[in-house]
């Protein structure tokens, strides 16, 4: 039995604090049914399947969400508007991203990524480093993290990467968790798991539709 990490990045989503509990409820709920479910009478679920959500911060407490879209680098101090890896940590934050190409595209630099990897790490979260090439990964961080490979112009497009292409990516990454995402749907979730060997899913758009999501859940699991 495999275990298996799925990620679900809400971005920007949705608009309202009443949508963020609707939508992450549905998800808690259809969890418990698929795991009181087995695939079939005889059998159990081929792998088990940990779930991680990411709403953006301000959802955060109102949900109990164990996971966060980015963090700052400090554990506080003069830094208006940002978030610390401690605070995340102390409202029941376990995994943080770091890095999405949405952020690299508006200024985020590796630098400051390195730091913000470093820092999570420190307070004893899970850092999930998301790149599209191996050089984005800063050579001298101490300690686990997850790896996400996202690549851009499979990202939001409706365009995954070809299963073929994200094993070779797969299997020339160091790293034993990899997860990956860009244009994850129900139909291409599974191969991405058992044919290119990834550990997990790294999911944007499908994961703001609670069915599609669990459908997803429920085919990686069997
Ligand atoms: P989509 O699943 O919408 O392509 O987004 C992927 C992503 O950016 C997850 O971080």
């Amino acid at each position: 039995m495999k275990k298996l990490l799925i990620v679900a990045n809400w971005k920007m989503n949705p608009e309202r604090l009443t949508q963020a509990k609707l939508l992450f409820n549905s998800v808690k709920q259809g969890i418990k049914k698929i795991r009181n479910t087995r695939p079939n009478r005889n059998q159990r679920f081929s792998n088990r399947v940990e779930v991680v959500i990411c709403p953006p911060f301000v959802y955060l407490s109102a949900l109990k969400a164990n996971g966060a879209q980015d963090c700052f680098w400090e554990n506080k101090g003069a830094y208006t508007g940002e978030i610390s890896p401690l605070m995340l940590k102390d409202i029941g934050v376990k995994y943080v991203l770091i890095g999405h190409s949405e952020r690299r595209a508006r200024g985020e630099t590796f630098e400051m990524i390195n730091k913000k990897i470093k820092a999570v790490l420190k307070v004893g979260l899970k850092p999930i480093l998301c790149i599209d090439k191996l050089s984005q990964i800063p050579k001298d961080i101490q300690g686990n993290y997850i790896l996400a490979y996202e690549p851009v112009f499979a990202i939001g497009t409706g365009k995954p990467c070809s299963v073929e292409r994200s094993k070779k990516m797969r299997k020339n990454a160091d790293n034993n968790f990899v997860l990956y995402g860009g244009s994850v749907n129900s139909q291409n979730a599974k191969d991405y798991i058992e044919k290119a060997g990834f550990q997990g899913l790294l999911i944007g758009g499908a994961s703001l539709n609670s069915k599609e999501f669990l459908r997803i859940i429920k085919n990686v699991a069997i």
